[in-house]
């Protein structure tokens, strides 16, 4: 039995924990170091089916302009990628240099190296703030930075999930829009807030393993009203 390694560490951006990425073979994990796995390279189902269900029926698939937050070990942006046509740009907001450091390095292959896409931009920072700066501007907003509105890791993704953040996120989207939001655990608060938002919301279950099945997440997919 190969034993786990530690490969890297990296201090989380405005917080006090530190962000790790450990390897066991070919297996990859990335770990706080007080908090527990965050992402595992064996389970990546409800990521890829964080994008399949977020630009599912969009009218502009082709010429898409679409925003994902945060970057992980790249699965939802390569879903993302095979569902775009070739006219469309997919901006990533991540916000740790070093997650980014190692998709361009030890994890690239993982996800079949979608950084190197040229219609990706990273933007290293908080989606919450490219949120707040943009206007009518998304067709898609898919969102994946915790653990989901009601099991945070870091305080300042609450924002992203309340009122006014909700608020926030319907004046970035195009009408038409949608905003996609993946969470581990069921939340029935969060599912009315976001239609109270002005979003017609969809769940979907999405199983952490794909077809192999594994943990039940949720998927709440929210198409921006005129
Ligand atoms: C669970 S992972 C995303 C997994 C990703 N969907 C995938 O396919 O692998 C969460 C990522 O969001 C990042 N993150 C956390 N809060 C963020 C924020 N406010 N803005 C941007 N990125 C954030 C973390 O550093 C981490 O890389």
């Amino acid at each position: 039995m190969q034993r786990w390694e530690r490969i890297d560490q990296a201090q989380v951006p405005d917080g006090d924990d530190r962000l790790e990425l450990w390897r066991r073979g070919d297996e990859f994990s990335i770990r706080l170091q007080r908090g527990g796995e965050l992402m595992n390279s064996r389970a990546f189902g409800s990521e890829r089916a964080l994008a399949a269900e977020g630009l599912r029926g969009l009218d502009a698939a082709t010429t898409a302009c679409v925003l994902i937050g945060g970057l992980g070990l790249g699965h939802t942006l390569a879903a993302a990628l095979a569902g775009l046509g070739l006219r469309a740009t997919v901006e990533v907001a991540e916000l740790s240099a070093a997650v980014i450091a190692w998709n361009r390095g030890p994890l690239a292959h993982l996800a079949g190296a979608p950084l190197n896409d040229a219609r990706v931009v990273v933007h290293n920072g908080d989606v919450g703030a490219r949120i707040a700066a943009t206007q009518g501007r998304w067709d898609a907003i898919l969102l994946d930075v915790d653990n989901g509105p009601d099991g945070l890791s870091r305080a300042g993704n609450d924002a992203l999930y309340d009122d006014a953040g909700l608020r926030r996120a319907r004046q970035a989207l195009r009408s038409g829009g949608r905003l996609a939001v993946w969470s581990a655990h069921p939340s029935p608060a969060f599912r009315r807030r976001f239609g109270a938002a002005g979003f017609a919301v969809r769940e979907v279950v999405a199983r952490a393993r794909g077809g192999a099945g594994g943990a039940r997440h949720r998927i709440w997919i929210g198409v921006r009203g005129a």
